[in-house]
């Protein structure tokens, strides 16, 4: 096949392009630096060739407290990217496919988190503004598909986590900050102080579990909107055990600061749909997963260590 994957040198990207080139097919692989989608020509020399797929990963984000500074911004940069996207979609790619990410954070923390709820309710404040950029690329995806009949895939992932992620100095997610402080702490002899009480509770899905759930939905189902969790959550206390453990650090040793922001207490996906879609799924173990992530991690430790 043909496929157009924008955000490919980001987290997931990279991971997943790995896998459609080792499937044999035919990749262009965008950026913010050779196609900035915030312009509305960046996608015209890509207008002649005829693409089977778009995976749309582009998104103008960081994790922490980024999206609490950066709301303005956020909502120009990520409805520019989107509707860019989608209007050349609908316009030069008609026969396409459209894989886009959604995010857990879309749902409303009070509600369930089930695919019917994607649009209904409030957001968490913190992650208002980027939350609801993500739910107007679903209703850009349900727009065009009622006018024109576009098919598309609209895929809810929980924190995604395994070897390959930045550490180019960006605010991590909770899990690589974690094993980067952890890391510091074993290393470095610095304190190891992390965020909230440590209890609130967090759901991972391990990156290549992701990726073959992914191409296998995009093979097999259109035109739905699909949450992709592990079905488990763990405390912010457990994961720093075990990486504790890991790496050879003493757990005692760390302290928590509750002034700092957490987020949601608890964010587990219903993935019932999910299960229905493909019964016969098996998920990474949480410690084999995280084992293989802090391997990773520690290959990498003079990117983030003094
Ligand atoms: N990682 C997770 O746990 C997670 C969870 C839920 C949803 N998602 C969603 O999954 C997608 C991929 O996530 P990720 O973790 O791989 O993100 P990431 O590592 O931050 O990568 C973002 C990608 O978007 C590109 N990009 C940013 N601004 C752009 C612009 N103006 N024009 C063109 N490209 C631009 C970046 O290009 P450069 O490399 O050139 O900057 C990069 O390739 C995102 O849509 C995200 O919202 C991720």
């Amino acid at each position: 096949m043909k496929i157009i994957i924008t955000g490919a040198t980001g987290f997931l990207g990279t991971a997943l392009c790995q896998s459609l080139e080792k499937q044999g097919h035919e990749l262009v692989r965008l950026n913010s630096k050779n196609c900035d989608l915030r312009y509305q020509d960046a996608l015209n020399p890509f207008n002649e060739k005829r693409y089977d797929q778009i995976y749309h990963l582009a998104a103008w984000t960081q994790a922490g407290d980024f999206c609490i500074h950066h709301p303005g911004e956020q909502w120009i940069i990520n409805q520019q990217i989107n509707t860019n996207v989608l209007a050349w979609w609908q316009k030069h790619q008609p026969q396409a496919k459209m894989i886009c990410m959604g995010t857990s954070c879309a749902y409303d923390p009070d509600l369930e988190l089930v695919e019917k709820n994607y649009l209904v309710g409030k957001p968490i404040e913190s992650l208002f503004t980027y939350a609801m950029t993500k739910r107007m690329l679903y209703a850009g995806l349900l727009a065009l598909n009622k006018q024109f009949g576009l098919q598309y895939l609209c895929l809810v992932p929980s924190t995604l986590y395994g070897a390959g992620y930045h550490t180019d100095g960006r605010q991590m997610h909770f899990i690589f900050d974690l094993i980067r402080k952890i890391i510091r702490g074993k290393i470095n002899g610095e304190p190891v102080i992390l965020w909230g009480d440590g209890y609130q509770r967090r759901e991972l899905v391990f990156i290549n579990d992701f990726i073959k759930i992914m191409l296998y939905l995009a093979e097999h189902c259109h035109n739905e909107i699909i949450n992709i969790g592990a079905g488990e959550e763990f405390t912010i206390r457990h994961f720093a055990q075990q990486i504790s453990e890991h790496v050879g650090y003493d757990y005692e040793a760390i302290e928590f600061d509750t002034a700092r922001y957490v987020g949601a207490k608890s964010k587990c996906l219903e993935i019932q749909k999910l299960r229905e879609l493909m019964p016969n799924l098996n998920l990474t173990p949480i410690e084999n997963g995280l084992g293989e992530t802090i391997n990773w991690f520690w290959s990498k430790k003079e990117n983030f260590i003094k």
